[in-house]
């Protein structure tokens, strides 16, 4: 009788260095984490590039969820498949891929509709585990390390839904279609999706980081004629015109508000304001530095303090819409491969949203410059 095939042996636990923040605003400490194999349709992946967005920053800060530490980090990165769950179809072992922190599911109401990125299934996942048991797949000797955003890229290895993670070719620099998977892609799709820039339109975008610069490029890219960037950095001024900036405003530097000089440079108010600092007050100054009659405020940023918004009612009487988005509108599965499309065809640059690049071992230094204000983006490099 011929012997059976026998089938692949089953993935096992691994045990990897990760970075791991032991309480809010911690250094972060390499510790060896044990990653357990997916679970049903959920992707083990080695990560590749991680780069850090304000969002992890603000929330290794916030002394909101202290019973989730010790927690890693981390959602702006790109790796490759080490091992697959059951049921997952769509990845192989080997193949690289982008993870997001919001996923597709395909199925649900939100993702059927064709209008909007807020799957009701791998939405953003606040509680520092997995979309689908409500447990982890770290731990450190045998009790969990919490998720965040159901990514945690501050690690060797990092166990995703198969829904959160987008295929890309081998043949893409993955240090730097990383932030693809967060900052670059919001600021672009805050642009397209969600305001709909039109040509010969005045856009005014507060904070000049990786989101505000890629709303800055996507205005360019539809034949905005200004776009004014608002930030207290001096040093953005340069980096601005890079991106599309035409007019640079430093409210540090005025003794007038600064919606005032918005309003003179545009003959009232502009077409478009973007919010992205993650300061609700300065949501407020993007209200009022917006054009009655049609004026359109995006928020994006992530808060750090007072999640509360308030605006005087006649803002919006007198015709202004505030909306809010995350990740730009994009649906990672059906939009993000277009993105990286025109990544590689030199449509949209990436490159120049990184200003430092870094061994894993120097993720705090990294962290370090995030906090000083004196990067856009750093890239970590995860041992090979
Ligand atoms: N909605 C989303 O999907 C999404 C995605 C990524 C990041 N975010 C959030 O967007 C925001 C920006 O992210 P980032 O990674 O570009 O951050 P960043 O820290 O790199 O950039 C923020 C910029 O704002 C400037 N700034 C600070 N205070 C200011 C003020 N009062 N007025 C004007 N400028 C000011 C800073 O100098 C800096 O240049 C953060 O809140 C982040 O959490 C949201
Ligand atoms: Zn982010
Ligand atoms: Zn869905």
């Amino acid at each position: 009788m011929a012997a059976a095939a026998s089938s692949p042996s089953p993935p096992a636990v691994i045990t990897c260095r990760a970075a791991v923040a032991w309480g809010p605003g911690q250094a972060l400490v390499m510790e060896d984490v044990e990653v357990a194999p997916p679970g049903p349709l959920e992707i083990r992946v080695k990560v590749v590039s991680t780069s850090i967005c304000r969002s992890d920053v603000t929330q290794w800060q916030s002394t909101a969820q202290p019973d989730l530490f010790p927690r890693i980090f981390g959602h702006e990165a790109s790796g490759v498949v080490e091992s697959v769950g059951e049921g997952v179809t769509e990845f192989q072992v080997g193949d690289h891929a982008l993870i997001v922190f919001i996923g597709e599911c395909m199925s649900c109401k939100h993702c059927v509709s064709g209008k909007s990125n807020m799957c009701q299934t791998l939405g953003l996942e606040r509680k520092g585990v997995m979309h689908s048991d409500q447990t982890t797949r770290f731990s450190i000797g045998g009790k969990p390390v919490y998720h965040y955003c159901a990514v945690s890229s501050f690690s060797e290895y990092a166990v995703v839904h198969s829904g959160c993670a987008v295929k890309v070719s081998p043949t893409m620099p993955m240090d730097r279609i990383c932030l693809l998977s967060c900052g670059a892609s919001a600021g672009l799709g805050a642009a397209w999706n969600v305001a709909d820039v039109s040509k010969g339109s005045s856009v005014v975008i507060f904070g000049l980081g990786t989101v505000g610069l890629s709303v800055a490029q996507g205005a360019k890219l539809r034949g905005a004629s200004k776009i004014i960037g608002v930030d207290t950095n001096p040093a953005k001024q340069e980096k601005g015109k890079a991106f599309g900036v035409t007019d640079f405003i430093n409210p540090a530097e005025l003794n007038e508000p600064v919606q005032q000089v918005v309003k003179r440079l545009t003959d009232g108010g502009a077409d478009y304001s973007f919010e992205c600092v993650g300061d609700t007050g300065v949501v407020l100054t993007a209200l009022q530095s917006c054009s009655d009659g049609w004026g359109l405020t995006v928020t994006l940023g992530v808060p750090k303090a007072k999640p509360e918004v308030s605006a005087h009612y006649g803002l919006l009487l007198s015709g202004r819409t505030l909306k809010g988005s995350l990740f730009g509108g994009w649906r990672p599965k059906t939009d993000i491969p277009l993105l990286v499309e025109k990544y590689a065809n030199k449509e949209i640059q990436v490159d120049g949203l990184v200003t430092h690049d870094m061994p894993f071992s120097d993720i705090n230094k990294a962290l370090e410059l995030m906090l000083q204000n004196r990067c856009l983006r750093c890239v970590i490099h995860m041992p090979k």
